[in-house]
């Protein structure tokens, strides 16, 4: 009961995140180099196959044939790593099929992999389908090294997620006044997702009169709302106050208004944050000190702000693993005539 629900929150969950985030993250694509001996063969190599491509069908959602392929305990329930009567080791089997034959997988209306990712698929399994060893607890045959060599590493979208909506589901449903009033000023206020009472609010569609004054209507659904976007609004420091009770917020859009550092002082709150657009604001370095203690926040943008790459780095040091997208471009070298 209680991991159906998890599923089903964590699919719908998915799918509106694919839906955001193709749009807002250009850059989520970004990967990083493999490190050939602390990185994972499972996490880091297999997963992120299986995600792009196989667990949108056999997944937390969908289970095509009867099975998923999301989790290490699906997987190995699935059988798919393990020799059927015939021999073949179902996933193995699958992939390698002729692109055109019935039961390829993915199926024949979806991309294909790769002779490389077939390749990894391969070599996992004859090397245990071990779920936590490194690459460099496996051997590792030439040519298998050479693709490895090769890849870089992105975390698969559908953990990002499933990490976000760890939240506990609020008791009851948000105050039907409250929501009412948000509706009439005509931001769009809705469930995040089928199966979940938490909301979000995008004032996008009214962005120039929703003002400070338009916040305050949020405060009473504090407890429900998870996603306010209120980019390029009228919103002003003067709204932080109100914001900074907010304190279910995991993603907030505040990119192109009027918010300076004075709106950051009074973030310090919002510990469930994951993701902060300041794009295109008067923030700067000092604005960043304040966000320190928001310890899950993991994506945040300042790009056309008075952010500095110092700024960055110090509040990199302070957040491990934060991703910052500041837009900058390589630093400009200084025409020698103005060294003196
Ligand atoms: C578009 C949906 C879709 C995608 C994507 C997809 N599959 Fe499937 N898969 C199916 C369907 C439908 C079946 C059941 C019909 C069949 O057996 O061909 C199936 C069956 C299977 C089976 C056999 C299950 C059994 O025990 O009968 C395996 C193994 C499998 N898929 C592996 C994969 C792998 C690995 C990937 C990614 C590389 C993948 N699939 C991607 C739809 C999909």
């Amino acid at each position: 009961m209680i991991l159906d629900r998890l599923t089903a929150l964590f699919l719908v969950v998915f799918c509106l995140n694919g839906f955001v985030f193709t749009q807002q993250d250009l850059t989520a694509a970004e990967g990083r180099k493999l490190d050939l001996k602390a990185d994972k063969a499972y996490t880091h190599v297999i997963e992120p196959i299986l995600v792009n491509n196989c667990t949108g069908c056999h997944g937390a959602d969908k289970a095509k044939g009867k099975i998923r392929l999301h989790t290490p305990e699906e997987i190995t329930k699935s059988e798919s790593i393990i020799a059927d009567g015939a021999g073949d080791i179902p996933m193995i089997f699958r992939v390698n099929l002729p692109d055109d034959d019935e039961e390829v997988m993915p199926p024949e209306s979806k991309p294909r992999l790769s002779a490389e990712q077939k390749k990894l698929l391969g070599w996992w399994v004859s090397q245990g389908a071990d779920f936590e060893k490194t690459i460099s607890e496996l051997s590792v045959p030439d040519d298998i090294n050479v693709i490895l060599t090769g890849l870089s590493y992105s975390e698969p979208k559908q953990i990002v997620i499933k990490k976000a909506f760890s939240l506990p589901e609020p008791a009851g449903a948000a105050d039907a006044a409250a929501v009412a009033a948000i509706e009439k000023s005509g931001a769009l206020i809705m469930p995040l997702a089928q199966d979940t009472k938490y909301l979000s609010v995008n004032a996008i569609n009214v962005a120039k009169s929703f003002n400070d004054e338009k916040v305050k209507l949020l405060v009473p659904v504090k407890g429900h709302l998870t996603w306010l976007d209120v980019s390029r609004s009228a919103v002003t420091d003067g709204a932080a106050g109100d914001i900074s009770q907010l304190t279910m917020l995991t993603k907030l859009h505040l990119e192109n208004t009027a918010v300076t550092d004075n709106a950051l002082q009074q973030f310090g709150k919002l510990s469930k944050l994951e993701y902060l657009n300041l794009y295109g604001t008067d923030v700067s370095d000092a604005g960043l000190e304040h966000l320190k203690n928001l310890k899950n926040l993991k994506k945040l943008y300042v790009w056309q702000t008075g952010v500095t790459e110092a700024g960055v780095n110090k509040l990199k040091e302070a957040i491990p693993g934060l991703y910052v997208n500041t837009g900058w471009k390589a630093p400009e070298e200084k025409p020698p005539e103005a060294k003196k």
